[in-house]
């Protein structure tokens, strides 16, 4: 939803100046950023935009082309926007800059949550840079790419909110033998699964007995950790901040600022 061009002419009779209507880039913001920045760019899906500090670099010109142009290999989409209305939008993220908790880092003790990684399996479905398995989501960027509060809540509770590409799938087959994995492909005759063992499968509808579409995560939670042993797992996925232009062939996966 966009606003009408109408209310722009009526804002800016005095053609081609740009005048900064932070309220406007607010609108634009909670149309079409708030769903992964959440509605006051404190972070969720997407990282929180509220430090004035950006990965990308902080100029103005670094963040309109970062919306211009969107972060390849991220899901930080492109956007179609007129000059102006990229204006306000930054306009208005410069005013939220404020609004920032005073660059409260995350406690912890990164190297301690590096261990706490490993002995907790996350590596069995889990990739950081070179290092693991692409059952689940990579997670050499996650500390860019997603707020420390929407991590810790994918530990505690990753059912509230699963993405799209890592939907469960169950194959039940007609012996009762069942198959589960992440969802990749489907259609009226097929599905195909990801395996946890990594394998690709494929199922011809007519010849298994049911197909469950889970509504949960496929990955368990982990809320019996104790707080030390999660605040220092926070403290090290926040870390990681591995150089996206590389893919899977990261090289700085941990710690890099
Ligand atoms: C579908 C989710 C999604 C939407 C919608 C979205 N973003 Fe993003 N955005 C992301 C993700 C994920 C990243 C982190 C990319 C990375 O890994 O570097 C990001 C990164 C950014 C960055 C760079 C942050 C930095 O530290 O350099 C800016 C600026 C930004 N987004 C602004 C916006 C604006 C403005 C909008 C709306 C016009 C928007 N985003 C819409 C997901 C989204
Ligand atoms: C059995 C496989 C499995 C194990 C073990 C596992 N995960 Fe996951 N994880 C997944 C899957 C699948 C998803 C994606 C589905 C979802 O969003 O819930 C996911 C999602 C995540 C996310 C959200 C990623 C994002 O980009 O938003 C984080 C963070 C995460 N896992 C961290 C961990 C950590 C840390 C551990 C170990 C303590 C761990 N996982 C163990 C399978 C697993």
């Amino acid at each position: 939803m966009r606003y009408l061009p109408m209310a722009a002419l009526l804002l800016y009779p005095a053609w081609g100046q740009t005048e900064l209507d932070v309220a406007q880039g607010k609108g634009i913001f909670r149309n079409n950023c708030a769903f992964c920045h959440g509605l006051t760019g404190s972070g969720g899906r997407g990282p929180s935009l509220i430090s004035g500090r950006f990965l990308h670099g902080s100029t103005d010109e670094d963040v309109k082309n970062v919306i211009r142009n969107g972060v390849p290999g991220t899901t930080m989409p492109s956007f179609d926007f007129e000059t102006a209305e990229i204006d306000h939008l930054v306009g208005y993220l410069r005013t939220l800059a404020g609004s920032a908790p005073k660059s409260a880092p995350v406690p912890g003790d990164p190297a301690q949550g590096r261990q706490v990684y490993l002995r907790n399996g996350c590596s069995s479905c889990h990739r950081i840079g070179m290092e693991g398995s692409v059952f689940g989501p990579e997670l050499t960027r996650l500390g860019a790419s997603r707020s420390p509060d929407y991590i810790r809540e994918s530990l505690l509770n990753p059912s509230a909110d699963i993405l799209d590409d890592y939907q469960g799938v169950t194959v039940v087959a007609r012996d009762g033998k069942r198959t589960g994995g992440v969802r990749i492909n489907e259609d009226t005759f097929s599905v195909q699964l990801r395996d946890v063992s990594q394998n690709f499968r494929i199922f011809q509808k007519d010849e298994v007995r049911e197909v469950i579409h889970e509504t949960k995560s496929l990955m368990p939670a982990y809320n019996s950790l104790s707080q030390e042993d999660l605040q220092n797992l926070l403290a090290y996925l926040v870390s990681l901040r591995g150089d996206v232009n590389a893919g899977a062939h990261v090289n700085k996966p941990e710690g890099v600022r």
